[in-house]
């Protein structure tokens, strides 16, 4: 049994998973609404929201579960990468807990909870599989070869996606977080009535870029042409162009993969999952898309990341409580 702490963007998070899957408690605090004001996050306002709400968090978790920290064996914590400030919340925390119980500490990589939480909600899913990781802060396609072997095919240029639903978001006046806020609007307007660039598409490497797609829709904004709604559907159906092109492209340079599986904030988009899904069935792959609420930032899948740890070394003893947090930290 793990105890997990998240807190590398404006998600305070505590949970208790077990190594067969079970989520015995968790909870979220979302920072939105400290956020809005600013349209995005504001990495000291974040840090400070998880230094008041982290303490009593994992006391209500442990409550929920009616369990005390003796019952559990390790205590997972987000290390980065993400918002520094906020990183070292989660962290110290965790150490001081690890330093309080005599537990050990797992030093979790966020991408890496991402990674691993569609394992949390399918026991199925055996390695490897194709990941694409979709978020606010990320966006690249992995090849999950196991616990800790990840293979990293392509990554962004410039934007990551979810940042990109988010400034387009802003763009329309919708506010923040702007991904739900683009996909509802989209579904009001035609995905073929502006012209978008895709950008990157049919090159040969497998990476991301967005920042043209962006400056195209201020663009497009800004000529008083389009409705909202066609501007957010095209933009939308200009995103789910590029993920399918470059998958397709990292499909072909990684060879045959038995699943496809998408995680992270942006994983939440119904038409960017459907897209994907249509890809799997055309390659012949499972396609595992986790519950939206594993989808978007969560401590959960901290946890998970810790239980595969101590699955797949039992007598682990723990990171060095001396670890530093990292702001950046490739997978
Ligand atoms: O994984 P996440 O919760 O946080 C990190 O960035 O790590 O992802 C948040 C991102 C935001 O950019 C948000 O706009 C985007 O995911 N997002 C969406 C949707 N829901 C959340 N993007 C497109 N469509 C959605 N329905
Ligand atoms: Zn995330």
């Amino acid at each position: 049994m793990v105890l997990g702490i998240e807190s590398s963007c404006d998600e305070t998070a505590v949970a208790l998973v077990t190594s067969d899957r079970r989520i015995l408690a968790q909870r979220i605090a979302s920072q939105e609404e400290e956020h809005a004001p600013y349209g995005g996050v504001v990495p000291e306002i974040a840090a400070r929201a998880h230094a008041q709400r982290l303490a009593p968090m994992l006391e209500a978790v442990l409550g929920d579960a009616g369990l005390s920290l003796d019952a559990v064996d390790a205590i997972a914590a987000t290390a980065g990468p993400g918002l520094i400030g906020g990183v070292m919340v989660g962290l110290v925390s965790g150490k001081a807990l690890a330093m309080a119980s005599g537990k050990p500490l797992i030093a979790v990589n966020h991408l890496e909870g991402h990674a691993l939480s569609p394992r949390l909600a399918d026991e199925t899913l055996g390695f490897p599989y194709l990941l694409l990781l979709v978020s606010g802060g990320h966006c690249q396609i992995l090849s999950v070869e196991g616990v800790g072997t990840y293979r990293r095919l392509a990554t962004t240029i410039d934007d990551a996606l979810g940042e990109a639903f988010d400034k387009t978001a802003k763009i329309l006046g919708l506010g923040y977080p702007g991904g739900p806020k683009v996909e509802r609007l989209a579904m009001e307007g035609d995905p073929k009535s502006v012209p978008l660039p895709r950008p990157l598409k049919g090159s040969k490497e497998p990476h991301f870029s967005f920042a043209g797609l962006k400056s195209a829709v201020l663009r497009a904004h800004e000529s008083g042409d389009h409705s909202d709604a066609d501007i957010a559907a095209s933009f939308q159906q200009a995103a789910v162009d590029c993920l399918i092109d470059r998958l397709e492209k990292a499909l072909g340079q990684a060879g045959p993969h038995p699943a496809l599986v998408v995680a992270g904030g942006v994983a939440a988009n119904q038409v960017i999952r459907s897209a994907l899904e249509a890809l799997a069935s055309r390659h012949q792959m499972q396609f595992v898309a986790p519950p939206l609420q594993l989808c978007t930032d969560n401590a959960a899948m901290i946890a998970w990341a810790g239980c595969e740890r101590l699955i797949q070394t039992p007598d682990f003893a723990g990171d060095p409580l001396d670890l530093k947090a990292r702001p950046r930290w490739p997978l």
